[in-house]
């Protein structure tokens, strides 16, 4: 996939030989409940960055569940390309020198000390939101909690996930979340099967079979990336090719 920084082709806007964690383009899925779509954007992410060329390793935080590493496992026996390099969360990892140029944290639905180090050392948050009110109040008191910490609210990105198509219900939840002084994605994803299935065959929302669900996707992995690389990262859509069932 071709990555266009203002209209031109470039191999990388950023990369990083051997360098210490600090030094990494990192992203962090950040939120206090379960369920609202953490590992689905962390795949997403994980893929569209690793098919831009960016070398990605992807770490699964959730303490009992290893969905992610399973996704992973699945894509490459699936021979999906590309390959998503996986690793589970230890201490270990997060303190020795990883090579790549991407870090992406999935993590674990319970919020504690972990969550809000790697946080901090993060270039950008991404917490993932239905539209609930329950969900709201929980997400932005947890992205709250962040700036608390010291992490800055410019580097929070909240994304509404699981979205009915209320235009009422659209509003009310940016509105929230501007209220609280922290942005959100324009791109929303909706509650679709397509996005559902999608990792269960060690896929990527981005992959996912349906053309209008990959642009709703691509949309958002765009927009993400603009976050990620500020100075310019237009993705044009592609059509991929689906693998086999
Ligand atoms: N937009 C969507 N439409 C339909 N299903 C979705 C959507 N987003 C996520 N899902 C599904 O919802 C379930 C939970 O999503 P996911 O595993 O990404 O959440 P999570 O926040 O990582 O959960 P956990 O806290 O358990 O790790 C999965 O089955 C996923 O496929
Ligand atoms: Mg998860």
């Amino acid at each position: 996939m071709a990555i266009a920084c203002r209209n031109k082709r470039i191999t990388l806007v950023k990369i990083r030989h051997s360098v210490g964690i600090n030094d990494e383009i990192d992203l962090f899925i950040f939120v206090r409940m379960g369920g609202v779509g953490k590992s689905t954007l962390a795949q997403m992410i994980a893929v569209e960055f690793a098919r831009a060329g960016w070398r990605v390793i992807l770490i699964d935080m959730h303490r009992y569940q290893r969905n992610t590493l399973q996704w992973a496992g699945w894509r490459r026996e699936r021979g999906i390309q590309p390959i998503i390099d996986t690793r589970r969360f230890e201490r270990s990892n997060v303190d020795r020198h990883l090579t790549c140029d991407l870090l992406v944290f999935d993590d674990d639905p319970v919020l504690d000390g972990k969550s809000f180090n790697v946080a901090e050392m993060s270039d950008l948050v991404v917490i993932p939101t239905g539209e609930s009110h329950h969900e709201l109040r929980a997400q932005r008191a947890a992205a709250q909690q962040l700036v608390d910490h010291g992490v800055s609210p410019k580097k929070i990105l909240i994304v509404l996930n699981r979205v009915l198509g209320s235009v009422f219900a659209d509003t009310t939840a940016r509105r929230f979340f501007a209220e609280g002084g922290f942005q959100v994605a324009n791109t929303s994803l909706p509650t679709r099967r397509g996005f559902q299935v999608a990792p269960n065959g060690g896929l990527a929302i981005t992959e996912a079979w349906h053309p209008t669900l990959k642009k709703i996707a691509n949309d958002l992995a765009t927009e993400i990336a603009f976050h990620v690389c500020p100075e310019g990262f237009v993705k044009p859509y592609t059509v991929y090719e689906i693998p086999d069932a």
